[in-house]
């Protein structure tokens, strides 16, 4: 490969994810050009092992307070006294708080794959390569949640070492006050992963897991959340846990932090604390409005009687109209991106070819769209999927329907 054909691949990415497509991956966003224009700095050419003012390397004087404003910054948006930002991702922050927590021999209960919950909280992912037994716990299909009494029943019995909630397939809050109950009585910590729901519980949207009973909650900071693609622990912990959880990220997991991440957070999140509010209220109500009119034009939305989502995913099963697989493939052509899901009743196995699209829609919110663009959204996606109109034909349309559609909201302006 030249050099001319890579800039060709990186300029053909942008104009067409950026411009003409609708981009609907639950797990994706973008940043404010404000927090873009901090992440390309010559912070992402340094290193700065250590923690601010604490350093072993010479050079850190400028990310020295960046790290720590962040960092204060973070524990105000969350209102906690514990905030760890170095991080690089999501799945880093579980193997840090999974490792702070427990370890070989120990069980750890999760929603599993069936629930919603990620691959990290498997015994085939994070939890087991750290040498944990895993168990599930129960869910409720027709209420698409976690079935709270049976998984107190299986906390009492089972006595995990750890327990964990939140997920990637997430409709609705979480029962942390319940379990939270019930790991007290077993003796087991209680961890909630809030990888996709990060920018709602910012905004007052979803639940406030560390109010509720968690000790720790890990993240992503780029799904809802519309940071740096990252990684964050927050706490509310007794000091021997939280010093361990900092001990795993450095020295343990993460050498170099990734510097230019930091100062780009520290932009996304003081425009959380500013407009974090209506950006969660907006994507919330997007979720439900997308699938209202998808359930209105025929397709099998999920949790419908209960009004969809609270949150920023609607979850269909497509069985009918083909299929996870040939679902998302099709849309793709068409310019409409996002992902075929394992359903609650599929196997490992069907992952090649689930019952499920997940949807989410926090990055159109951003882009200013609201809830007559969802209704068009959907019109679009049935024009493929049930009216298995031509794909390219329907890419036109999609593009045209993005062109008003390319500046970030909810941030400052440069
Ligand atoms: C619930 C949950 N936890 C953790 C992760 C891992 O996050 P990352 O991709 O930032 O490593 C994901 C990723 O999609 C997720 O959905």
């Amino acid at each position: 490969m030249d050099r001319k054909e890579v800039e060709s691949l990186v300029s053909a990415q942008n104009q067409w994810r950026m411009r003409e497509c609708i981009n609907l991956i639950a797990s994706e966003n973008r940043m404010s050009p404000l927090a873009e224009k901090m992440y390309m700095s010559d912070f992402m050419h340094r290193y700065a092992e250590g923690s601010p003012y604490k350093r072993y390397y010479q050079g850190a004087k400028y990310i020295d307070p960046l790290e720590e404003g962040a960092t204060e910054l973070a524990k105000k948006l969350f209102r906690t006294d514990q905030a760890e930002l170095r991080v690089l991702s999501g799945g880093t922050a579980n193997t840090a708080a999974f490792s702070a927590l427990g370890g070989h021999g120990d069980l750890l209960m999760s929603p599993g794959l069936a629930g919603g919950s990620h691959i990290s909280h498997e015994s085939f992912g994070v939890a087991g390569i750290l040498g944990y037994r895993v168990e599930h716990a129960a869910f409720d299909e027709s209420e698409y949640n976690i079935d709270v009494d049976a998984s107190v029943k299986k906390i009492r019995k089972l006595k995990p070492k750890v327990v964990t909630l939140g997920g990637s397939v997430i409709l609705f809050p979480h029962p942390v006050k319940e379990f939270r109950e019930a790991c007290d009585e077993a003796g087991a910590r209680l961890l909630y992963d809030g990888a996709h729901v990060l920018g709602l519980i910012a905004g007052g949207q979803f639940q406030d897991p560390l109010r509720e009973g968690a000790e720790l909650m890990t993240a992503s900071t780029h799904k809802t959340f519309p940071g740096p693609q990252g990684g964050i622990i927050l706490g509310s912990t007794d000091e021997e846990t939280w010093k361990r959880v900092q001990f795993r990220v450095f020295p343990g997991l993460i050498s170099n932090h990734h510097l230019h991440r930091i100062p780009a957070m520290a932009i996304a999140l003081n425009e959380m604390l500013e407009f974090g509010r209506e950006y969660a209220v907006q994507t919330v109500r997007n979720a439900q409005a997308l699938g209202q009119s998808m359930h209105e034009m025929g397709f099998n939305v999920l949790a419908e009687n209960k009004g969809f989502t609270k949150s920023h995913q609607i979850v269909l099963d497509v069985r009918k109209n083909g299929g996870g697989k040939d679902c998302a493939e099709t849309l793709e052509k068409a310019g409409i991106i996002l992902n075929k899901n394992l359903l609650a009743w599929d196997k490992a196995d069907d992952a090649v070819n689930p019952s499920g699209l997940r949807i989410g829609v926090q990055e159109m919110t951003r882009i200013g769209m609201k809830e007559s663009e969802m209704k068009e959204i959907a019109a679009l996606i049935k024009k493929v999927l049930i009216d298995r109109k031509p794909p390219a034909e329907i890419a036109k349309e999609v593009a045209e329907f993005r062109k008003p559609f390319h500046e970030t909201q909810y941030c400052f302006r440069d």
